[in-house]
């Protein structure tokens, strides 16, 4: 027998996460260029890192032969110096994609379960999945979370609820105050993660404020990261806002240098960077009316975005995405969301999204 045959059955069972295809992959296979390919696959900030950050990351580059420090106490400070939280309620994550996978490793285990949307960010199955927990799906309400299913699907064994606002794939959004009521409906002992790695991205109507709600519930973690409109993907970097106790225990569970000192350093000067995050959302919200609007003309269905991407309806998505890669376009087939006939796409400059428009036309012939 196998030491593979060993691993226990929950982790045979889990079916590997599917990334955005990178651009020197579609160069090698298809003899392009890495120039002329356009990615809008995995919801980057197609300006880049923010200046500030770019510069501390190159400063911290001198040190590098030392661990970081493995508290981050200065991130720690300028976060809750700007979220008005103690720095004992903060959990730094190797991108955001860590804080929620601490969450599933502190309050999950076989026996118990979570509690997530049908069409929600793959990442949540896959955390419950890989300690053995119990996955209880539930079925969207136009493409995006029923706030009512998912409090009645709570069962005795529910220890973790996940909410992502906005939502990947599917760009669906919630408002604070139905968030809000949801918290006030779920048990005190249930923790609510709610990943807001795209909160920079709402626009006026539909922002929210999620940190005054900590203090009211103490089974509520937010998730945020740099990734997304600081432009920090690469660096891996963000965080979780909780109650000092939830903080704790998910710290204890948590490699002891689990953020670089690159990473570290970049992110707590993008923090400052606030123009870079102003001119991001309005290149986005451009970006967005740009792409919708060809969507539009062509006659296809797409689901209103509060994110940095919008999902589109093709009919044979897998043959359109072959057309776009071999046109040199990258965006993300979401069969496996069980999205079959749609695909996503990242808002990038206008040049990039005006060469997905043509290719989109092109392959759609
Ligand atoms: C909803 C959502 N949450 C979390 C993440 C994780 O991102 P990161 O680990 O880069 O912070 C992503 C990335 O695509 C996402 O879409």
């Amino acid at each position: 027998m196998s030491a593979a045959s060993q691993a226990p059955e929950y982790i045979r069972a889990i079916s590997p996460y599917q990334p955005g295809k990178p651009i020197a992959e579609l160069a090698r296979e298809m003899g392009l260029p890495e120039a002329g390919i356009v990615k809008l696959a995995s919801n980057e900030n197609p300006l880049g890192m923010a200046p500030r950050a770019r510069e501390a990351a190159m400063a911290a580059l001198s040190g590098i032969e030392r661990y970081p420090d493995g508290n981050g106490f200065a991130l720690k400070a300028a976060l809750s110096r700007r979220l008005n939280v103690a720095p004992e309620q903060i959990v730094l994550g190797n991108g955001s994609n860590d804080v929620l996978e601490l969450a599933a490793r502190t309050f999950l285990a076989p026996g118990r379960s979570a509690v997530f949307s049908q069409y929600a960010f793959a990442v949540y199955p896959l955390a419950i999945n890989a300690v053995g927990a119990r996955g209880i799906q539930v079925t969207a309400k136009d493409y995006g979370h029923d706030l009512d299913a998912m409090a009645s699907a709570i069962e005795a064994d529910t220890r973790i609820v996940f909410i992502a606002n906005p939502n990947n794939p599917t760009g669906t959004f919630l408002f604070g105050a139905a968030l809000e009521a949801f918290l006030q409906r779920v048990p005190q002992d249930v923790l609510v993660v709610l990943d807001e790695a795209y909160t920079e991205y709402l626009n006026a109507t539909q922002r929210y404020d999620s940190i005054p709600w900590l203090s009211r519930f103490s089974n509520l973690l937010i998730s945020r990261t740099f990734s997304k409109a600081y432009g920090l993907a690469g660096l891996r970097v963000g965080y979780g806002i909780a109650h000092p106790e939830v903080a704790d225990l998910m710290n204890r569970v948590r490699q002891p240098f689990n953020v670089s000192s690159v990473a570290l350093a970049a992110a707590e000067a993008a923090l400052l960077d606030e123009e870079f995050l102003a001119q991001s959302a309005r290149m986005n919200e451009r970006g967005m009316a740009q792409i919708t609007e060809a969507l539009a003309e062509l006659g296809l269905e797409w689901i209103p975005s509060a994110g940095n991407f919008v999902t589109f309806r093709v009919g044979d998505a897998a043959a359109v995405n072959a057309s776009l890669l071999r046109q040199g376009v990258i965006v993300r087939p979401i069969a496996s969301y069980g999205l079959p006939e749609w695909l996503r796409v990242s808002i990038g400059l206008p040049e990039e999204n005006a060469r997905f428009i043509a290719a989109l036309k092109q392959a759609l012939g």
